[in-house]
């Protein structure tokens, strides 16, 4: 038992300040000010931690700002005019007339702070020790406060209510708006986005916690976690847990400069040592994990500038690096893009491309993943790159798995990381020889102004401008040079999708008439469109659940993420409508319908067939959930929405509609998404949907696939074989797989294969999430890469837990 003297101590500890620090009166009176001048001029919090006042930049000019102020960097969490720093002499005052005025030196009013119209007047101001500067009425009602106008930083005790958002600083150094975003949405949802620098409007989404409809504040607590929680106060979405407490380190959330939302911690008793951590040294927790792989698409370059690409240094952190053969357009700042340090190809009709003084330097898991202008497959590697060799607008191209992608200037969105299954294979000149600028004295300028002329031509700024130019007025005359084989239309693989009137699409589907099929969101059309090639027809999707408020640019980043997908088994987007009330999605057509329509027919597919399906709609799932820029979850995997192209290839359908219909990727949307048999059982409990709900889905079409019947059959010969899941695991338990396709000879004649195949499947639909292979792992055993053990019982884990 503690006795008296030591419960004293106790407390004393506990509570120094309110009880041993000497009490400052803080409250700053109506009339107080401040000037910014040489020595950073603040007012401090009562116990000292944070200041309040200028700050000087590098530059030299001054940030009215909040700061850590007990420890050596000073870190700022706050500041008031970070777009528009204000020179020496700058004031600020605490008005009569309720107001935080700052003026630049010659009474230009830069700031100042603004509150609903109240009839209660400021009496006083005071930082607190939070970090928050308030101004408050007489009777301390808070009139308005830093920590309801956020700039890139959150503290403890901060909430981050509907309708705000973080902007990440430009650099490390320079506070102004940069290139990121953190949304707390008003319709619930917590988004980073990119942003189309320098103006502020969001670009595209990289992350979300897919809480439109009840996501409420945003929440830094005082045992430093940071979670989201609904109206009712229940935590919907956790950012953060297990942090050291606040009483012993400072702490801040801070979206940084290069996109990534992380938590610091700073011991409080420093020594001179210490530095801001990332909260949870041992496993880096930052939001995304990984925001090389994360950003592909919208407007800009990416994490990154224009042809340099991310990578994950050993601290978890992203940085920038220019191919070999380019250099940094300004060292001062690497997300400022990299140019190239050789001679552009020569690009001239009349004479031969230079084809023998150019090589490629081949970068491993590298991706440029948009401008793209020629995709081809299948091809090998020579060939790929000879393609781009004689080809004066390929810059680089990608080589992967009998795949090549021709990409044109400016590169974007470059990423290196152990995900990406491609080869970068960089053209670059031989003899590497740098931009031959002379360097001129005025009179030689006369003599060599046509040398200038055409080595400024040749230079790539210009080569870039003219390129472009040529393509447009050769364009596709200059194709004359048509490769043999399938080549994908540029048109359809650009971001530049069609954006068609209501008129245009009424008129190609003849007013909507011929239906290809309806679901609870959507109807499908037939129709016909003059510029698609081959046969001129497309299928038109009807959206009729699109219900968004200011929802146009939302809709456009969703379908032109879909856009942004390419690959051979997905079917692909080539335009959409977005005018009033309507929402419509323009694919290609295919020919040869659903595998629905004819794998539970008479005429079913070959065994063979069936392995080859299998394989496509792997690798396509794979591709969604792991390779593509934003990781799309498909969340409704049947044969019906598998799609068979006219060489019965298969191509996933109605992908990334889950995004659109707003339900996000939650289970609120099952009644419409899920499909009986196919939905995974965390639909149904509470646990996150991850990927793995379309690895489920996945493994009961597989066994649909092997076995050619559906996985719900009412009249079967006996009563167990009715849930084709629960039968093919007694049999494959039972060592009796050949009863699972018992009028099949060819399969018969392959039970090794069966056998595979059945192991793959019972994986897959495990009902612990965890216990499912990701698809890529799925492609590698179909493809025999990796070996596939005996799987346990599907509902095994579960039992034995509950
Ligand atoms: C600041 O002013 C308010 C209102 O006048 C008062 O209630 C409060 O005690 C003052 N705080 C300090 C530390 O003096
Ligand atoms: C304004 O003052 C009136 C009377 O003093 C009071 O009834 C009312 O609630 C006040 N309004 C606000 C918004 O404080
Ligand atoms: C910070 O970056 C912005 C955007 O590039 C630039 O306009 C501004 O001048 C920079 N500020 C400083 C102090 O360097
Ligand atoms: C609180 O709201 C969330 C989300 O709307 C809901 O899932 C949860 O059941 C609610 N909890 C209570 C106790 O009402
Ligand atoms: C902060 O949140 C965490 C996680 O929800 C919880 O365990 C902790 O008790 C909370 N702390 C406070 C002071 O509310
Ligand atoms: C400072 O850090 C170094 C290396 O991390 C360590 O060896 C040294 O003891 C530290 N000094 C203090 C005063 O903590
Ligand atoms: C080519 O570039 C490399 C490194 O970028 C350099 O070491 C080499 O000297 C260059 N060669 C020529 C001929 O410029």
């Amino acid at each position: 038992m503690a006795s008296p003297p030591l419960l004293l101590l106790l407390l004393l500890f506990l509570f120094p300040s309110s009880t041993v620090a000497q009490k400052r009166n803080t409250n700053i009176t109506l009339g107080a000010s401040l000037t910014a001048h040489h020595a950073d001029s603040f007012w401090s919090s009562e116990s000292g931690h944070f200041a309040f006042g200028f700050r000087q930049s590098g530059g030299g000019d001054y940030l009215l700002a909040i700061w850590f102020n007990k420890i050596v960097e000073k870190t700022v969490v706050w500041s008031a005019n970070r777009n528009k720093l204000v020179p020496r002499g700058s004031t600020l005052v605490l008005t009569t007339r309720n107001q935080l005025v700052l003026n630049a030196p010659g009474g230009k009013l830069v700031w100042a702070t603004s509150f609903a119209a109240t009839n209660q007047s400021v009496s006083y101001a005071a930082l607190l020790d939070t970090g928050n500067f308030i101004l408050a009425a007489a009777d301390s009602e808070i009139l308005w406060q830093s920590f309801d106008y956020p700039t890139d930083t959150i503290l403890p005790s901060q909430i981050l209510n509907l309708g705000k958002n973080l902007v990440a600083p430009y650099t490390q150094t320079n506070y102004s708006n940069g290139r990121f975003q953190l949304a707390m949405q008003s319709d619930g949802n917590l988004v980073l986005y990119t942003t189309n620098f320098p103006v502020d409007s969001i670009s595209q989404s990289y992350w979300a916690t897919n809480t439109v409809n009840f996501g409420f504040q945003l929440v830094f607590n005082l045992s430093g976690s940071i979670y989201l929680i609904a109206e009712n106060k229940t935590i919907v979405a956790t950012l953060t847990s297990n942090n050291p407490p606040t009483q012993n380190f400072y702490q801040r959330a801070v979206l940084e400069h290069d996109g990534v939302f992380r938590q610091y911690v700073y011991p409080k008793m420093g020594t001179s040592n210490s530095s801001w951590r990332e909260a949870w040294s041992q496993v880096s927790r930052s939001i995304p994990l990984n925001i090389c792989t994360r950003i592909s698409n919208g407007m800009g370059s990416g994490v990154c500038g224009f042809n340099s690409y991310c990578q994950l240094g050993d601290d978890q952190r992203p940085f920038c690096t220019c191919p070999p053969g380019y250099t940094v357009f300004d060292p001062n700042d690497v997300t400022k893009s990299c140019k190239p340090t050789f001679v552009s190809q020569r690009c001239d009709a009349s004479s031969s491309p230079e084809t023998e003084n150019f090589e490629f330097f081949s970068l491993e898991n590298a991706d440029w993943p948009q401008a793209d202008y020629g995709y081809f497959q299948p091809v090998d590697e020579d060939w790929c790159r000879n393609e781009c060799l004689n080809d004066c607008f390929c810059a680089v191209a990608i080589f992967g798995d009998g795949e090549c992608w021709k990409k044109k200037f400016p590169l974007s969105f470059g990423r290196m990381d152990a995900d990406v299954n491609r080869r970068a294979l960089i053209k670059i000149r031989k003899d590497n020889s740098t931009l031959p600028f002379p360097n001129l004295d005025e009179k030689g300028r006369n003599k060599t102004k046509i040398i200038i002329g055409s080595v400024v031509l040749g230079s790539s700024l210009f080569l870039n401008i003219i390129f472009f130019l040529l393509t447009l007025f050769i364009g596709y005359r200059f194709s004359i040079r048509k490769p043999k084989v399938v080549q994908v239309d540029p048109l359809m693989l650009d971001v530049n999708l069609r954006a068609f009137s209501y008129e245009e699409l009424d008129k190609a589907t003849g007013g909507f008439r011929e239906q290809l099929g309806s679901g609870a969101f959507a109807t499908v059309y037939k129709g016909t469109l003059d510029s698609v090639k081959d046969n001129n027809l497309v299928a038109v999707k009807k959206l009729d659940n699109v219900v968004r408020e200011g929802g146009e640019q939302e809709f456009k980043a969703e379908v032109s993420a879909i856009a942004r997908t390419n690959h051979k088994n997905l079917v692909r987007l080539l335009g959409f409508c977005n005018q009033g009330e309507h929402r419509m999605l323009v694919y290609e057509f295919m020919e040869n319908g659903s595998l629905a329509d004819f794998l539970f027919r008479p005429s079913k597919p070959t065994w063979h067939q069936r392995t080859q399906l299998v394989l496509g709609i792997a690798r396509g799932l794979s591709y969604l959930h792991e390779e593509c820029n934003t990781q799309i979850i498909h969340c409704d995997i049947k044969p019906q929405n598998i799609l068979l192209d006219d060489s019965f290839d298969a191509r996933i359908a109605d992908f990334g509609l889950a995004k659109l219909l707003r339900k996000d990727q939650t289970r609120t949307m099952t009644a419409i998404r899920g499909t009986k048999g196919y939905v995974a059982p965390e639909w149904f409990r509470s646990l996150p949907i991850t990927v793995k709900v379309d690895v489920y889905s996945f493994g009961t079409l597989l066994l649909e696939m092997i076995c050619c019947r559906k996985n719900f059959e009412q009249e079967t010969e006996h009563e167990d074989e009715m849930i084709l899941s629960d039968w093919a695991y007694d049999c494959m338990k039972a060592r009796k797989l050949e009863m699972l396709i018992r009028n099949d000879e060819e399969a018969r004649s392959d039970m090794k294969k069966v056998e595979k195949l059945v192991k793959i499947a019972i994986w897959c639909i495990q009902e612990e999430p965890s216990l499912r292979p990701s698809m890529k792992k799925v492609v590698q055993m179909l493809e025999g890469a990796v070996e596939v053990s005996a799987p346990p019982d599907p509902s095994s884990f579960i039992s034995s837990i509950s």
